[in-house]
């Protein structure tokens, strides 16, 4: 098959690639070679015939996208739109990566795949203007919501805990924001499983289970071999960042396990994470 993997130099594109180059033709979207929001990026697309479009790239950094909510809209929204418009001209179906945090998060109970969102930062308003630009644009499209992705190499809370540990004496760690962590190598199996089914909708893949942040840097540390490292709790009030995340955004997967696809617990996930981790030191 032609498959093209936008972002496939980030956590999941990548993982999605080393899934997938075997037996595949496969063209990868990432800059500073292909930037979707240059509107040249839907001939360089649709040149390639894909059968399928898989379409993970963004701007990801979330305080980033506080202060620059432009440039949010123009990768997440614009960028979003050449890539669907790609998908319309040689009529394949795509694959949008969105996330957790377009729920308002300010419930105990999960969100369902149908549940109306209700996005409270830039970076999620812009994640949703890319759901709504590939449901209007196109008949055959998945839209894959995930949470607190991690990989191997990748910039993301796993690496930042087990730096800062390496760097001060004690860490501080909200435990009022919660959320299920996501192994991008797990995330991308079950993604390469739901584009082989042609059941096309809403989706939600995290690892099973759910943990505040302060629990997520206690199994870090255990499982790094630096658990002597002090971790005080704290309200998230007292840790100020640009961008507000949803406190309680825990997202139920019930249209993927009516066709089998679950996701593993993430302390397994985690672990496997580490064993990577070391056999790649
Ligand atoms: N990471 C999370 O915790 C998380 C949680 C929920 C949902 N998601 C969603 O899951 C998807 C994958 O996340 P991830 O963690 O794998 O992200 P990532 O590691 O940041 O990968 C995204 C890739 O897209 C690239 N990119 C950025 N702007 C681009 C542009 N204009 N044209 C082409 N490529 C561009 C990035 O390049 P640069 O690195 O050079 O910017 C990066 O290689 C994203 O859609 C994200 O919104 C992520």
């Amino acid at each position: 098959m032609r498959i093209v993997i936008t972002g496939h130099k980030g956590q999941l594109g990548s993982s999605l690639w080393k899934l997938l180059e075997e037996g595949n033709h496969l063209l990868g979207i990432d800059i500073p070679e292909h930037d979707i929001t240059d509107v040249g990026i839907i001939d360089t697309i649709a040149d390639f015939r894909p059968h399928i479009i898989l379409h993970p790239a963004a701007y990801t950094n979330v305080d980033g996208c506080e202060e620059n909510p432009e440039l949010a809209y123009r990768v997440n929204v614009l960028g979003t739109w050449h890539v669907a418009l790609a998908a319309q001209q040689v009529g394949a179906p795509m694959l949008y990566v969105s996330t957790n945090e377009v729920f308002p998060g300010d419930r105990e109970q999960p969100y369902f795949e149908w549940d109306e969102p209700g996005p409270i930062n830039a970076y999620a308003r812009s994640k949703l203007g890319g759901e709504r630009v590939v449901q209007t644009l196109l008949d055959r499209f998945y839209i894959v919501r995930t949470a607190w992705v991690f990989a191997p190499g990748g910039n993301n809370f796993v690496s930042k805990i087990v730096k800062a540990a390496e760097k001060y004496v004690a860490l501080r760690v909200v435990d009022d924001e919660f959320g299920s962590p996501t192994y991008a190598p797990d995330l991308a199996e079950a993604i390469v499983r739901l584009v082989r089914t042609d059941m096309y909708g809403i989706y939600h893949f995290t690892n099973s289970g759910v943990c505040s942040r302060y629990e997520y840097a206690l199994e870090i540390l255990k499982l790094a071999g630096m658990e002597n490292v002090p971790v005080t709790p704290i309200p998230s009030s007292e840790w100020k960042r640009l961008s507000t995340p949803p406190k309680h955004s825990i997202l139920a997967n019930v249209a993927g396990a009516s066709l089998g696809i679950t996701l593993r617990p993430w302390q397994e996930a985690l672990a496997d994470y580490f064993e990577k981790t070391k056999e790649g030191a």
